[in-house]
């Protein structure tokens, strides 16, 4: 255990040391704070006694030096990607980083936890990661630490006007509702139901994330839960999508996408900014060729049928060339494919962003 983290802090460092190569001034960039699952994490994992994470080869391979970081990727996640276009000098670092302190502190934070879902009996096989309600935690006791170094009229300041990244829910569905049949959770619910029960829980917890001073959200749906390479090869049907699946995403991300608006009206502002990842990614899957994709079906790393059976390890059948596949292993999209999601949230019309896109917002914000 104690190398181990040794281990990570020299990563943190290796980290730090690279992207400050190109670096422009601190604080010129707006904050950055990031909630949520897998599909955001940095790196927070590598922290915690857990079995999800992403810190061992192959992932990380084309990150620079070849660093498996505890990103969900083969390069850059979605964070990153967003982090570069909102101009920032680095990408936020895991809020449980050692180096994430000082100046660094004012780039943002990540927050986010591999396994977690809205509720908190979301991926308890992952025993211990950071549930949603002890990230908002953590987002408090950042706030008291920033406050500490620039007094807290800055800190507000810096809060109000940061951009922020929630991703969660799919785990509510794979790793909690679907994860054995006869679940605790599906002999209580009725999936529409079920539904229900997680978008008003969700709700809450933008809520307080709002009541924390977050003014600008951009709010991710979970994509076509029912294609991604595990499902094809543990529940499709004939090389199908799982229905299943599919029915939970077509109940579950509308659904989003009115409550965010409805706090919207609440409030009677722009805070919560949908991305219907769900339409994103449907696009690759229904035509990969026209995004440069061999396959949409298959992941570069993993085994078994769509290399979609257990996880991407060292041991792993692995693509040779990651950028044409969208799947990097048998549930995160690649780096390739995470750079169509954050070009779409950045400029995507009404159909892929409600009220509007990122870039729209921030020239908003520029102008006030
Ligand atoms: C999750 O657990 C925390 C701490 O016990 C609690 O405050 C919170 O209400 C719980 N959330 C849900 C959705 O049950
Ligand atoms: C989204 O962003 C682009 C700028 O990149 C803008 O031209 C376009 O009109 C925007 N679309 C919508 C629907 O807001």
């Amino acid at each position: 255990m104690a190398t181990l983290s040794n281990n990570f802090i020299i990563t943190c460092f290796i980290l730090g040391l690279f992207l400050a190569l190109t670096t422009v001034p601190l604080a010129e960039a707006r904050a950055f704070f990031i909630f949520g699952d897998s599909l955001v994490d940095s790196g927070n994992n590598n922290y915690l006694a857990t079995t999800a994470r992403a810190d061992a080869p192959p992932y990380g391979i084309d990150y620079p030096f070849r660093l498996p970081t505890g990103r969900f990727s083969n390069g850059l996640n979605i964070p990153d990607i967003i982090s570069q276009q909102i101009g920032q000098p680095e990408a936020p670092l895991p809020y449980l980083c050692p180096k994430l302190k000082g100046d660094k502190l004012l780039i943002g934070a990540n927050f986010a936890s591999a396994g977690i879902g809205i509720l908190n009996d979301t991926g308890i096989q992952f025993i211990n990661i950071i549930r949603m309600f002890r990230q908002l935690d953590y987002f408090e006791e950042y706030q008291r630490r920033v406050t500490a170094l620039v007094g807290e009229d800055e800190a507000r300041r810096l809060v109000n006007q940061a951009l922020v990244l929630i991703t969660v829910g799919g785990n509510d569905f794979v790793n909690n509702y679907y994860l054995v049949p006869f679940s605790a959770r599906s002999r209580q619910f009725a999936l529409p139901d079920y539904v229900t029960y997680l978008i008003s829980e969700y709700r809450k917890l933008l809520q307080r994330l709002y009541n924390l001073g977050a003014r600008r959200v951009l709010v991710t749906g979970t994509g076509p839960m029912g294609c991604v390479p595990a499902e094809l090869a543990m529940r499709g049907t004939n090389g199908g999508c799982s229905q299943e699946l599919q029915r939970a995403s077509a109940l579950y991300n509308p659904q989003l996408d009115q409550m965010t608006q409805q706090l919207n009206r609440e409030i009677g502002g722009t805070v919560f900014i949908a991305a219907n990842t769900q339409q994103m990614h449907t696009d690759f899957i229904s035509d990969p060729q026209a995004f440069g994709f061999a396959s949409s079906k298959i992941a570069c790393c993993g085994q078994g049928p769509y290399n979609g059976i257990g996880l991407c390890t060292g041991l792993s059948n692995l693509c040779p060339d990651r950028s044409l596949y969208a799947f990097w292993d048998p549930f995160h999209p690649s780096e390739k494919a995470n750079r169509i999601i954050v070009q779409q949230i950045m400029s995507g019309t009404n159909k892929y962003m409600n009220p509007m896109n990122l870039s729209t917002i921030l020239a908003m914000d520029s102008r006030t």
